[in-house]
């Protein structure tokens, strides 16, 4: 049984939550690898509707091993919320563990991202204010308090201790803003961590297990590879890869044993928060599709942007990730679109270029080159087949793998876990 690694192909958003939730049920372990509770996954299924931002999707297959991954930057706030709105649904969450390894989101991360945004007036990011940058940053620091710092509170106290110490030297003296209270934070981490301490593990034992008994473990990523620090929009992207090498790094397995990469991309494109998006529609068309996909962001609720499909960004993606197959999901929101776009290159200083540039400078002078095809005017979320797709729709789907150079292995026709067409394995 392979280790499969899922990431986000775009700028996020683009449905790696129904994905993993299909797939998992042939899944022994889930592991997501990265970001912290800035993503926001929702997956319907037969037990209602959820938004989940730390714990995995695979959660909802009770005999599925769930792992928040040591890449993962955890709100112990916001992680407990989420595991008593899953008990309360009726789902288990006895088979959830946390790595001992991952950093945990501090009260003053949430301010530091605050008053950094603040201070960027006119370039800020627009991150999602959940202190993932900071939080990022102290680790990278070695600032950073994490999991197995909660299971020895006299360990801990001794570590904020030193850390608040220059933290509320920073918020004093850099940003005139008020000290915060060691005590109060030491008094509420304890109690997360009375309540998350069965929870914390070293994973990486777990995994090796799971490896040796070829066990089928899926890698589940966050955010997409346009908002990775190193190939994405940089600085208008998030703080921890969201890359199948970053899944690497986030899960604990080592390259190597990573057998297959599936990248998940919308059927058109969307993206939250600032930086260059090449194929941005500002156009009844672009409002037309936020309306009927209904794209507001799950963790703040903004209203996504949206653009066609990018060609030249996704196959940058494709070859960054080493894809092995494609989800194409949200093909049934373009049923109603009388004719369909999708950016094959990009026009900069009046040259045509097929590749992604780095500087954000060049992105926002790229104008895209568009190939204009029909659109299928019809319903589509019934099939189940590709071969029951109306012509219009296969050849959408047809045209965006061999622009992409990746084989397409499945394409999602509504928001429930059944509404999936597959096309090959992924797995
Ligand atoms: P941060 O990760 O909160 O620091 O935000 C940095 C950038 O990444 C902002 O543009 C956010 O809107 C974007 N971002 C972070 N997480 C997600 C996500 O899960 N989906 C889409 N965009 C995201």
């Amino acid at each position: 049984m392979p280790v499969l690694a899922l990431v986000g192909g775009q700028w996020g958003d683009e449905g790696k939550g129904k994905v993993v939730d299909q797939l998992a049920e042939s899944a022994d372990v889930v592991v997501r690898f990265s970001g912290g509770d800035n993503a926001g996954h929702t997956v319907i299924n037969h037990l209602g509707e959820f938004k989940l931002h730390l714990v995995p999707a695979g959660i909802f297959t009770s005999r599925v091993l769930c792992i928040i991954g040591n890449g993962v930057v955890i709100n112990p706030a916001v992680l407990m919320s989420e595991i008593e709105m899953l008990n309360k649904a009726g789902v288990d969450t006895s088979h959830l563990v946390i790595s001992n390894r991952a950093h945990l989101v501090m009260p003053y991360h949430l301010l530091l991202d605050e008053l950094e945004e603040k201070s960027r007036a006119g370039k800020a990011l627009g991150t999602t204010k959940r202190g993932i940058g900071p939080a990022f940053a102290d680790k990278t620091n070695r600032l950073g308090i994490r999991t197995c710092d909660l299971l020895d509170k006299d360990g801990l106290k001794e570590r904020l201790t030193m850390v608040m110490d220059s933290k509320n030297t920073l918020f004093t003296k850099v940003y005139d803003a008020p000290p915060m209270s060691l005590d109060k934070i030491y008094d509420e981490y304890c109690v997360y961590a009375d309540f998350l301490a069965s929870y914390i593990k070293d994973t990486s034992v777990l995994l090796t297990q799971a490896l040796a008994r070829k066990q089928l473990v899926i890698m589940e990523g966050a955010q997409g590879a346009l908002l990775d620090p190193d190939f994405g929009t940089y600085p208008y992207g998030t703080s921890s890869s969201p890359l199948s090498a970053g899944g690497s790094l986030g899960a604990g397995i080592a390259p190597n044993r990573i057998d297959k990469v599936l990248g998940i991309f919308k059927a058109y494109c969307t993206r939250v928060g600032n930086g260059p998006m090449p194929t941005e529609l500002f156009d009844a068309t672009g409002d037309e599709i936020r309306n009927i996909a209904h794209e507001f962001g799950t963790t703040t609720g903004r209203p996504r942007r949206i653009g066609w499909f990018d060609a030249v960004a996704a196959r940058f993606s494709c070859f960054i990730n080493g894809l092995t197959s494609v989800a194409l999901t949200r093909l049934d929101v373009l049923d109603s679109i009388p004719s369909v776009k999708i950016c094959t290159a990009y026009e900069l200083n009046g040259e045509l270029i097929d590749y992604f540039p780095a500087s954000v400078a060049d992105l926002e002078k790229c104008r895209p080159v568009y190939e204009e095809l029909s659109g299928w005017n019809s319903p589509i979320s019934h099939v189940r087949k590709f071969t029951d797709l109306p012509l219009e729709a296969q050849r959408y789907v047809r045209r965006i793998e061999e622009l992409m150079g990746c084989e397409v292995g499945m394409t999602c026709c509504g928001p429930s876990r059944e509404q999936v067409i597959h096309l090959k394995s992924v797995i």
